[in-house]
């Protein structure tokens, strides 16, 4: 039997030896026909077929898929992460019950024990930032996902933007019509009259908190002053036109004096190496990306490389902040910011939103109302906004249990050591267990009866609306309001006057005549 088998195996290795090599030809032929088929067929079928498109709707927040984050580290850039989530759902969503006022994210980065999210607020935190790097490192995008996250969370009456781009704004596409923008200097022929308007706002600012005996904005309670955040895109375009002296000025000034009266800027700029400096002293976070030159560290942060070095070591050791001329360089270090706040220096890696997730957060956005015509959006249309954003129904749920879907987020804890002293707080059972939906609550700003604002807030500012408002019900004709306000009854001041009283309906002049 043995020599049977024997001849048996011999045969089959003898087969497979003459016909094998052709037989897996034929095989692989026939698979590259297969897949040439399969890939064919539903190409020409379109192509003859052409039924007529069907519309389809544009797709819900929610559809959005949120898998858990991903922990991976970038190499060579302390602990950011290399992917960091890419839909604001997601920080959307871990706030959600710990609403803070002006909060606004940072970057991601792994903290000791899980994924960290780095933040800051402008109130009761930072003042003014910083924002530096080498061309591409993400600057823009950076400013684009803070401010579209701070006007997600902030109705207009408590946050207005202004934006100066003079760059042509292509960054800012769209921005110019949301109720949140007060202003948008996209040309260079833009940035010194948006400068001069600055500097009146501020002092006008200062003016009415002065009237009502406030020593600083926080303690301005009418709420019709909302909190002004500048954006300056590009530093060097304001020094272009105007002159260094001009805006070193105009920087200090303003810097300065902008704080008490609710106002605070993003400067941003590839270095401010070689500029006047003055007004560092005025800022509160840097955040900054990479730099081709170990010297731009300490213009960009205020410490040298080497100190950098040393306060980006956490007590265990591990290399958290790495200093700007030593990150990756952009495209793979695009988005990476060492931010530096007193001695702690952390570097992160900022979410970046995809043009088509920019707009459609846009789009959800208030628009501008039309002039005169009918009212802005209310804190109710703006708490609808992020309920669809995270995918609830109009009942706002009373607990984070039944918002969370089990799994489909890991928790965010604070990166302990690391964190600028306002990672994500905690992990999310703490602020569940506070449950409620403070912040929430609409409360649109009513003065005698009538809702503000009546007319966008670039064309006359909340407070001044509610001035006019209120002081209408005690005067019988504009003319004397306008006195009463102004001491004059004609000029720019008249006419700001009329367009306010059009659009709520007062003092209307049909009515004295009838
Ligand atoms: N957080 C990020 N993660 C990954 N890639 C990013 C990130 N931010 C920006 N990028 C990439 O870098 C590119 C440049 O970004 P952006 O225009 O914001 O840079 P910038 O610093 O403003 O550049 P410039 O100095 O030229 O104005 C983006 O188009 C994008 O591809
Ligand atoms: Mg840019």
């Amino acid at each position: 039997m043995g020599w049977m088998y024997g001849f048996l195996c011999g045969a089959i290795v003898l087969t497979i030896l003459r016909y094998g090599p052709g037989l897996w030809r034929d095989w692989r032929a026939f698979q590259a026909w297969r897949l040439q088929h399969e890939t064919l067929v539903p190409a020409v079928a379109l192509a003859t077929a052409a039924p007529a498109p069907v519309p389809t709707p544009e797709p819900p927040l929610t559809s959005y898929e949120l898998p858990a984050y991903d922990p991976t580290i970038l190499a060579g850039a302390g602990l950011a992460l290399k992917n960091p989530p890419s839909n604001i759902a997601y920080i959307v969503k871990a706030k959600l019950h710990d609403p803070e006022p002006y909060w606004f994210p940072l970057g991601w980065s792994y903290g000791v024990t899980d994924v960290a999210l780095n933040s800051a607020k402008f109130v009761g935190d930072v003042n003014h930032v910083a924002l530096t790097g080498f061309t591409d490192s993400g600057k823009d995008s950076w400013a684009v996902q803070a401010l579209l996250y701070l006007a997600l969370m902030n109705t207009p009456d408590k946050l207005q933007l202004a934006i100066v781009d003079g760059k042509g704004g292509l960054s800012w596409l769209g921005w110019g019509d949301k109720a949140h923008t007060w202003l948008l200097a996209k040309r260079i022929d833009d940035i010194r009259p948006a400068m001069e308007k600055l500097k009146q706002e501020r002092e006008r600012r200062i003016e009415v908190l002065e009237a009502a005996n406030c020593e600083k904005w926080e303690e301005y309670d009418k709420g019709d002053m909302p909190l002004l955040v500048v954006f300056v895109s590009e530093l060097m375009l304001l020094q272009d036109a105007t002159s260094k002296t001009e805006l070193a000025d105009w920087l200090n000034t303003e810097l300065t004096s902008s704080r008490a009266a609710g106002i605070r800027y993003i400067v941003s700029g590839q270095t401010f190496t070689r500029m006047d400096t003055r007004w560092r002293s005025q800022i509160s976070l840097y955040i900054a990306g990479y730099q081709p030159r170990g010297d731009a560290d300490e213009p960009n942060t205020t410490f040298t490389t080497a100190e950098l070095k040393k306060l980006g070591i956490r007590r265990d050791g591990a290399v958290i902040g790495v200093p700007p001329s030593e990150l990756p360089v952009p495209p793979d270090g695009a988005g990476v910011f060492t931010c530096v706040q007193g001695r702690m220096v952390v570097t992160m890696r900022a979410p970046y939103y995809d043009k088509a997730h920019r707009q459609m957060i846009l789009s959800k956005l208030p628009d501008k109302p039309k002039k005169a015509l009918h009212r802005n959006a209310d804190q109710a249309l703006h708490d609808s906004l992020l309920r669809n954003l995270i995918g609830l129904d109009t009942t706002l749920p009373s607990t984070a249990s039944s918002v969370l879907p089990s799994g489909d987020l890991l928790p965010v804890r604070e990166a302990a050591a690391l964190s600028l002293g306002k990672g994500m707080e905690a992990d999310l059972s703490a602020s569940e267990k506070r449950g409620k939906m403070a912040g929430f609550e609409p409360h649109p700003l009513t003065v005698n009866g009538v809702a503000l604002p009546v007319v966008a807030l670039d064309e006359v500012p909340l407070d001044e609306q509610r001035r006019i408002v209120e002081t209408a019900a005690t005067v019988s004709s504009r003319g004397q309001l306008c006195q009463a306000l102004y001491e004059t009854r004609g000029g720019r001041k008249y006419t700001i006057v009329q367009i306010v009283c059009d659009a709520a309906g007062l003092l209307m002049p049909q009515a004295k005549a009838a």
